[in-house]
């Protein structure tokens, strides 16, 4: 029964309520700009191409299935925010309610999301960069611009700027929470004017004929198109993982929450339309940059240079906020005394996990360098949606068994909602690759043997 051993809500609420070695900074609307600056990143600036290859002008509906999906999934998130408003996201609030090994393997899975995350964006924005480079007639050597592997006929070897982009990231976050927060809110509001932008200007040069067909691959197409551009939407979860920093959690953390998803899922919507109203859908085949793709086409190259450039900043809000989430969640498996006590020890001088930082951070940025995008990103997506499918169960068993706790957010219409959203969830883990699905049960069965060869005994709980 161990197994099944649960955190007190009551303790953990009396930890949120006196812990003070994190510095309580952030605002609501620090939260939403935290949120926007995790999701807006790869999914729409590069993989946006590979959907509309799948979906055709279809790929609006698998924005709306991925946005559905996440929004189920965003509303649990809300209500156990504002019951919970501890550090560890996920993982904490299965902690407390289905038990020890599970509420570890959330956390293992989570490192798929995170860590698996950030070095996939770096890949990406490594990409762009070095297109932006080649505009000023600047190249690397093969050898230190792909992982090995990555690119067909091509003797790459290490990815350096995306692990130098990784590197830089994570000083960043080592060295505190209000310099990092100054630099995402400023590269959130230029990555939503470029897309803004791209939405007022784009629309006036949509060909409706391009609609049509409206769906070259029915439904199936759709559907394989949404688990794809489901990457896209990721991030918002991270503003859970800010709990302890925030002013005001209960109330602002489901605010950050809900409102970065939401205006996220509106332009990304448009920006589907529109891009798929411009370009012929089949054009995007093999296209990594297919929204200045759109602008060429358009015949407006002085703003593709610019769409690009947002890009580049875009994406490494995205790696900034992934990579600051994954050390938060390693933070709280810690401090349970299921990881090593290094994740937990919080630097007086900086107020931030400065060793664990380091220390994830530059494994962030290995990953990135050695190993090839599309390996990364086919794992990111099957752990998410793991971890969302249990996050809604848990809502409901939370809802049994604590019916009292205080709820300042309560997500509508339990259980149908949190059902809805492991409906959504597990269906399109059912459109992911059986290679997928393989990695994804190997890194769970290692999982298992961490949890039995060290985590099991560690714990704070087995002590007790
Ligand atoms: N949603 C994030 C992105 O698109 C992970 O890059």
């Amino acid at each position: 029964m161990s197994l099944m051993r649960k955190k007190s809500v009551q303790d953990m609420l009396v930890f949120a309520q006196t812990s003070t070695a994190l510095r309580r900074e952030l605002s609501a609307f620090d939260l939403t700009m935290l949120g926007i600056g995790a999701i807006i990143g790869t999914g729409i600036f590069v993989l946006t191409g590979t959907g509309a290859t799948v979906a055709g002008p279809g790929l609006v509906l698998s924005f709306i299935i991925g946005a559905l999906a996440c929004g189920f999934a965003a509303l649990c998130y809300a209500e156990f925010a504002s019951m919970l408003p501890v550090s560890g996201s996920t993982y904490t609030y299965a902690y407390a309610t289905l038990g020890e090994l599970i509420a570890w393997m959330i956390g293992w899975d989570l490192m798929l999301e995170y860590l698996l995350a950030s070095s996939a964006v770096s890949v990406g924005w490594s990409g762009y960069f070095q297109s932006l480079l080649g505009g000023f007639g600047i190249y690397l050597p093969d050898m230190l611009t792909a992982a090995a592997g990555a690119v067909p006929g091509k003797s790459t070897f290490f990815n350096l700027p995306a692990f130098a982009i990784a590197m830089v990231i994570t000083a960043l976050l080592a060295f505190g929470i209000k310099e990092s927060k100054r630099v995402n809110n400023i590269v959130v509001l230029i990555k939503v004017a470029v897309v803004l932008l791209f939405i007022a200007i784009g629309v006036w040069h949509v060909e409706p004929v391009n609609w049509s067909p409206a769906l070259p691959f029915g439904f199936s197409g759709v559907f394989h198109g949404a688990a794809i551009v489901f990457f896209s939407f990721l991030g918002f979860d991270a503003v859970t993982c800010a709990a302890e920093e925030v002013k005001d959690p209960a109330k602002d953390i489901p605010k950050g929450v809900i409102w970065s998803l939401a205006i996220c899922s509106l332009l990304y919507v448009i920006v589907a339309a529109i891009m798929t109203g411009i370009v012929p859908y089949a054009q995007f085949a093999g296209i990594d940059h297919p929204v200045s793709l759109a602008l060429q086409v358009a015949k407006l190259n002085w703003f593709a240079g610019f769409v690009d450039l947002g890009a580049i900043l875009g994406m490494m809000t995205v790696i900034l906020v992934m990579t600051y989430g994954q050390t938060r969640i390693l933070l709280a498996m810690s401090r349970d005394g299921l990881l090593p006590k290094i994740f937990s020890e919080i630097n007086p001088r900086y107020g931030t996990p400065y060793k664990a930082t380091w220390l994830i951070g530059t494994m962030i940025a290995l990953i990135a360098g050695f190993v090839p995008l599309h390996t990364l990103a086919e794992l990111v997506n099957i752990g998410t949606l793991a971890a969302f499918s249990l996050i809604a169960i848990a809502v409901i068993v939370l809802r049994q068994r604590e019916p009292d706790l205080p709820r300042k957010f309560v997500c509508p219409a339990v259980p149908y909602v949190p059902a809805l959203a492991v409906i959504f969830c597990v269906f399109l883990m059912t459109q992911l690759s059986a290679m997928t699905w393989l990695c994804f049960a190997i890194w769970l069965a290692l999982g298992l043997i961490v949890y039995f060869g060290y985590s099991r005994h560690h714990s704070l709980l087995h002590k007790a």
